[in-house]
């Protein structure tokens, strides 16, 4: 079963992330260290269900009691309202600073659990259960941890590492095709930026059936090149905006339709498109670069064109609005070749022409 270490500057934020089928019904052992303790399980509507109980049951062979909390499925969930409901059922169920929280979902619930664990009692112990596959790529590890203010996405947060991220490839076998795809679209987003071989071996796979019976690998994978950003940038100050191609014009795409509209994951796979597009019509990334992540994108099933009706002078006002923005321009990351990258500053005048 592969086992990839995270180690995010500080000894304390050293981590595995075990990756393996069965775990959920396996784990006891890896709770070992929390024997005595409480565990408050924060799980969705869709999660609470399926797995809230093999977690319990391998919880308590560990010796620790624990509790769910089912929060509503969806990004509606990730509010202060439902943080503070969180607390109270913290507090009701006396979680101290010796417990811990375990998230048990996707990213919403990853975020929201993971930003109230930080903040109860000046931080518990945590870890992560991604159930999607988006999680389990990329938002379990890290530590980025969130919930969302009225005026915006992810503007209250945190940096609070897990102690432990515990995949199990099971859990991908419940989730929809849409689900499947969007974390899709990060996979081959490694592939882009940093790891030309695994964009190759997804191109030759060229399809969902013939790349699940090795998704563990790839999952394994995918986590060790997350794992080497937030080694080298945990906070996210230099080389970890790379894991942002095609978020510039994700998230203006998403706020111009409305949250809940795309799947995260299904803009970026559009941004990226967007993004080739940008780079080659800069001259800096090779002629023909957008078309074969098009090509893959599509083999996939994955969106690659901004949907129709959408302006470009809407989207490119609100790219100008983008958290990466710096002054006039936005650092955009435009591919050097499949495989490397770079932040290069646009105006919002170039990221209309080149849509
Ligand atoms: N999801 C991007 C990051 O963790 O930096």
């Amino acid at each position: 079963m592969p086992i990839v270490t995270v180690c995010a500057s500080a000894p304390e934020s050293r981590y595995d992330i075990h990756i393996g089928h069965g775990l959920l019904k396996a784990c006891a052992p890896l709770f070992a260290p929390y024997r005595g303790r409480r565990a408050a399980i924060v799980a969705d509507s869709n999660t609470a269900p399926l797995y809230s109980y093999a977690l319990m049951e391998q919880l308590h062979r560990a010796g620790v009691e624990s509790s769910v909390i089912v929060l509503p499925a969806g990004e509606a969930t990730k509010c202060p309202e439902e943080l503070a409901r969180l607390y109270d059922a913290f507090l009701d169920f006396r979680l101290t600073r010796a417990d811990l929280v375990i998230a048990l979902g996707g990213g919403v619930v990853g975020d929201i659990a993971g930003y109230a664990a930080c903040t109860y009692l000046r931080g518990v112990h945590f870890v992560q259960v991604p159930t999607t596959l988006l999680a389990q790529v990329d938002s379990s590890v890290g530590g980025k941890v969130a919930v969302n203010h009225p005026r915006g996405k992810n503007l209250l947060g945190a940096f609070y590492q897990p102690e432990l991220v515990l995949i199990d490839c099971d859990t991908l076998q419940t989730l929809d095709e849409r689900q499947v795809g969007a974390g899709l679209g990060e996979v081959i987003k490694y592939g882009c930026i940093c790891d030309r071989a695994l964009f190759e071996r997804i191109e030759t796979l060229g399809s969902r059936a013939a790349l699940t019976p090795v998704l563990d690998e790839i999952i394994a994978r995918c986590c060790a090149l997350k794992a080497e950003y937030v080694r080298v940038d945990p906070h996210d100050h230099g080389v970890r905006m790379q894991l942002n191609f095609g978020h510039t014009l994700a998230h203006a795409l998403e706020n111009a339709m409305g949250y809940g509209t795309l799947l995260h994951g299904e803009a970026v796979t559009i941004g990226m498109v967007a993004a080739a597009r940008w780079g080659e019509a800069l001259g800096m990334t090779p002629e023909g670069t957008s078309s074969r992540i098009r090509a893959v994108l599509r083999a996939y099933g994955l969106m690659t064109d901004v949907p129709a009706g959408l302006s470009p002078d809407a989207l490119a006002g609100a790219m100008a609005l983008d958290k990466k923005a710096e002054g006039r321009t936005v650092r955009a990351v435009i591919l050097t070749e499949i495989g490397a990258c770079k932040g290069v500053p646009l105006t919002p005048a170039q990221l209309k022409a080149f849509l």
